[in-house]
């Protein structure tokens, strides 16, 4: 793909366009072994070689972070008065229109994917791909197999809108797993409302088989290869077509 130097400087290291031009103008930025000044050269960005400041900069179409979302975190992109998830990504990861893949609501914790790839994103988020979401709900009543029956064959919630079935796993008489397909506007809170339950915390543990890496703490991320995260969180989405 063809794209301007002073757009790929900036995109990929994260530097706003007028200090991308700057640095090029400064002649930090080779192309090929040959210093380029002209801002709007264009390269071939899988093929030339570009170095900044004598360090190489590997061209990456797209970004994949991983976070793992704390309490009282929005799941947007950026807030006039709240932090959001994307606020949370640190300068080396962060580049510009990242946003969070599908929302988690303001106290649940967990599993969270920023990206800036629009395709890949509907790709999780979309019901038809049947990705599941597995989740570790704390409730202030007792789960039994009633209402573990009434998940799997899909709740209805209060005003009148059809889940798809739902898996329902006791973990304790109060805590349990729940794996949905779908990510309706606050669908777990709403589905145990449906049987009386109020939801004391939620944490989201896996997208497919993609799970929180190991010693990432709340509010930590890091980022993940798209071949990685095609093996584990699209391979469902693969399999349904
Ligand atoms: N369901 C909810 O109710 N909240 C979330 O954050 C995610 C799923």
């Amino acid at each position: 793909m063809k794209i301007r130097l002073d757009k790929f400087i900036s995109s990929q290291l994260n530097l706003t366009r007028s200090d991308a031009k700057k640095s090029i103008k400064k002649g930090l930025v080779e192309v090929n072994n040959t210093i380029i000044t002209d801002s709007g050269f264009l390269i071939e960005s899988d093929v030339d070689s570009v170095f900044y400041n004598g360090q190489a900069v590997a061209y990456k179409r797209y970004r994949y972070i991983i976070i793992n979302k704390p309490k009282g975190i929005l799941s947007a992109s950026n807030d006039k008065r709240r932090k959001t998830v994307v606020d949370l990504v640190p300068n080396d990861l962060s580049r510009p229109n990242l946003f969070p893949v599908g929302r988690l609501d303001k106290d649940t914790t967990g599993l969270l994917i920023i990206t800036d790839d629009g395709d890949f994103a509907h790709k999780v988020i979309s019901p038809k791909s049947m990705i599941e979401k597995a989740y570790i709900a704390e409730l202030d009543g007792d789960i039994n197999e009633e209402i573990i029956d009434v998940f799997s064959k899909g709740v209805v919630l209060h005003d009148g809108t059809p889940c798809a079935p739902a898996k329902l796993f006791r973990l304790e008489k109060n805590r349990a797993r729940v794996v949905i397909t779908e990510g309706k506007y606050h669908q777990i809170k709403r589905m145990f409302g449906t049987v009386n339950l109020g939801v004391n915390s939620l944490h989201r543990e896996s997208i497919g088989r993609l799970k929180i890496p190991e010693g990432l703490n709340f509010g930590e991320c890091v980022e993940i290869s798209f071949t990685e995260l095609e093996s584990l969180c699209l391979y469902q989405f693969v399999h349904n077509q």
